[in-house]
């Protein structure tokens, strides 16, 4: 079996990050939301990806994860040169996946604890294709399948404006060589994509075997900044403790910190899930549960929480930030200050309260 990881695509959602960086390699607890699906992968037993790039993203995306090597994987770069869809990605790595069955893992997809029972399930039974659905509270942004009486899929659509049922598609998908045929039959879609819905679509109507399995708490598709915050903040729930840099008498730490090799906090109050990145400096500052500050970061006479800020970016007297994607080599300060003043006509006997 092998695995066909899809980390191409434009990012749209995620901008302006993804105007210079690939939205797969957005850290999730200080490590690229790719580097999970990787691992997930090897964990499962599967040794052959197929890694589908950008143009844009491609150098980025092979410069983070070489050959494969330290993941226990053997990677094959397949270049796609325009974002025309998921069996678009399908059709180009035909040469890659030969004969073999395949899961298609979406890059920018958290899967909570990995895909490694779906993918035995799947090499017990072999169907043409499976596929893991959730209940999403607006179904419009998906894939969304509609299932017959007997809980088989009977119908896909993408991202439909009148969704015939709350169970999205989550990105996943398990396919035997079947699936060739598919996405050689399709027409792109009114978006102008080869649509991975139609491919699974047509192997329903062609009478092929197409399974599902409904999960709950199980994936978060990291496209937008509320859900890259939101998988931030699970993950960090289960970080192990480790302080690997330097702390001073006057830092309190409270709760789950992992402070990375190198980096120094002194005065500050950590209030955790946090992860502090190697080399980055903290000083004078308040660090509040669910953030990550990545590797070589400043964060000085500061409030942050809730946030994920990425390497080498600086805060310097910034009041409360939260609920931040921060990009790379950012640099926050405080805007100069206006001098304010209030003018008052006030009667007689008047009690005004002002704030500083
Ligand atoms: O996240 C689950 C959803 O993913 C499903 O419910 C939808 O049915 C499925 O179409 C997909 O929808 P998205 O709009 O979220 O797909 P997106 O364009 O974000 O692409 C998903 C990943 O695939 C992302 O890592 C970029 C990559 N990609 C995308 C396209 C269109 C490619 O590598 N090539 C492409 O041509």
């Amino acid at each position: 079996m092998k695995a066909l990881v899809l980390s191409g695509g434009a990012g749209t959602r995620l901008r302006p990050i993804t105007h210079t960086s690939a939205k797969q390699l957005v850290p999730v607890a200080n490590k690229p939301v790719l580097f999970y699906g990787l691992e997930s992968i090897a964990a499962a037993g599967i040794r052959d990806v197929g890694i589908i790039v950008a143009p844009d993203t491609a150098d980025e995306i092979r410069a983070a994860v070489g050959d494969g090597t330290r993941f226990g994987l053997v990677v094959t770069y397949i270049p796609q040169h325009a974002p025309l869809g998921l069996a678009h990605a399908v059709l180009i790595a035909r040469e890659f996946l030969g004969d073999d069955d395949f899961v298609m893992y979406l890059g920018d997809n958290f899967i909570v604890g990995g895909i490694t029972d779906l993918v035995e399930e799947f090499r017990a039974t072999r169907p043409a294709a499976s596929i893991l659905l959730t209940k999403v509270p607006d179904p419009r942004a998906f894939g969304v399948a509609e299932l017959d009486v007997d809980g088989r899929v009977a119908r896909l659509e993408e991202k439909p404006g009148n969704p015939r049922s709350d169970l999205a598609l989550v990105g996943v998908y398990l396919f035997t060589p079947a699936v060739h045929e598919a996405v050689r039959s399709i027409e792109p879609s009114a978006r102008g994509e080869l649509e991975i819905t139609d491919a699974l679509q047509w192997l329903i109507d062609d009478r092929r075997p197409v399974t599902s399995t409904v999960v709950s708490g199980y994936w978060k598709d990291t496209g937008n900044v509320a859900d890259m915050l939101e998988v931030n903040r699970s993950v960090l729930e289960l970080l192990t403790p480790r302080n690997e840099g330097t702390v001073d008498a006057a830092t309190e730490i409270i709760g789950r910190v992992r402070i990375g090799g190198g980096a120094t906090v002194r005065g500050s109050r950590i209030v955790g899930p946090v992860i502090i990145g190697a080399g980055t400096v903290v000083e004078n500052s308040y660090i509040g549960p669910s953030t990550s500050i990545a590797e070589d970061c400043r964060v000085t006479d500061s409030e942050i929480e809730y946030s994920i800020v990425l390497s080498g970016s600086s805060l310097h007297g910034v009041g409360r930030v939260e609920a931040s994607l921060i990009g790379r080599n950012v640099q926050i300060t405080p805007a100069p200050p206006i001098p304010a003043a209030h003018r008052l006509v006030l009667g007689d006997h008047s009690k005004v309260q002002i704030s500083a």
